[in-house]
């Protein structure tokens, strides 16, 4: 469904050559996958995560969306910053039915959508307020309800939890694998947190620096374990997740030492 093909992406240096911040990363990713980059400082993932947006385009390779190639931003993909990227001057439903007003949605319908959006992110009866009268883990859940509102095939979060709590890291991440469960599409996400990695995907990748590349690419079970036994807890305090979550820093440190200058 998403296919990254090859791809490089090289920003200009002030002197010198340009830095290769991707080198020739493929990934070929099913609908239905929960996929978590995790990796040191700098190895790339924020570049990938905007060059499947459409923000930034691939210096070479490209990245192909349901057969099509990627040339830009698009309602198919939504994207949830790591700081929310609501506009002060409108209320809560206003920002969620925002995308939609841009796509000329006449207000009652948009209004609907924005309204079961924000029903969905449990904030149904914060849909007046202002942006500023909410908490943050309540913003980033604004940012969430504005990104799915355009039902896109894929959600693109750029550690959304990392400024949160960790009560309400938990909660939203609880919340993000029911909405990825019910949307059936692909979530593409990164943290730097191992736990939140291997609680949320079904795949994960490990980067490392200096060229940007993917270095591991493995299946996790924990994802669907949680959403069939409900118990976040009892999934993460499992054995056999302590001993993945040893295992996968093990990974990330290796990779990050080795990739340093
Ligand atoms: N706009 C830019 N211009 C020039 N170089 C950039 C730009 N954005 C990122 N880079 C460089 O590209 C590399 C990858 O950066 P990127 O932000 O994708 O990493 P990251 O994995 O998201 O890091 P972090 O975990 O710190 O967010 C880094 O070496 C960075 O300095
Ligand atoms: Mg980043």
């Amino acid at each position: 469904m998403l296919e990254i093909d090859q791809v490089s992406i090289e920003y200009p240096a002030r002197k010198g050559p340009p830095s290769l911040a991707l080198d020739q990363v493929s990934l070929s990713i099913p609908a239905g996958e929960f996929v978590v980059a995790l990796g040191a400082s700098g190895c790339g993932k924020t570049t990938l995560l905007n060059t499947i947006a459409g923000f930034i385009p691939p210096t070479r390779g490209e990245i192909r969306l349901a057969g099509e190639a990627v040339d830009g931003p698009g309602s198919d993909r939504g994207v949830v910053f790591q700081k929310h990227a609501l506009m002060p001057w409108m209320n809560v439903v206003e920002n969620v039915e925002f995308g939609l007003k841009l796509r000329k949605m006449p207000l009652h319908e948009r209004r609907r959508i924005a309204l079961e959006c924000l029903n969905k992110v449990g904030l149904l009866s914060s849909a007046h307020k202002q942006v500023y009268e909410l908490s943050g883990g309540m913003q980033q859940r604004v940012g969430v309800a504005r990104a799915i509102a355009s039902s896109p095939s894929v959600m693109l979060l750029d550690e959304p939890l990392g400024a949160l709590d960790a009560f309400t890291r938990e909660a939203i991440q609880e919340l993000l694998l029911d909405l990825w469960n019910e949307s059936q599409g692909v979530f593409f996400f990164i943290t730097h947190d191992v736990e939140e990695a291997l609680f949320l995907a079904t795949r994960l990748i490990v980067m490392a620096p200096s060229p940007g590349r993917v270095v591991h690419d493995l299946s996790m079970p924990f994802a669907r374990r949680y959403l069939a036994t409900r118990d976040a807890r009892g999934t993460k305090a499992d054995p056999e997740f302590i001993a993945a979550r040893e295992r996968v820093l093990a990974l990330v440190h290796q990779t990050s030492s080795t990739g340093m200058h």
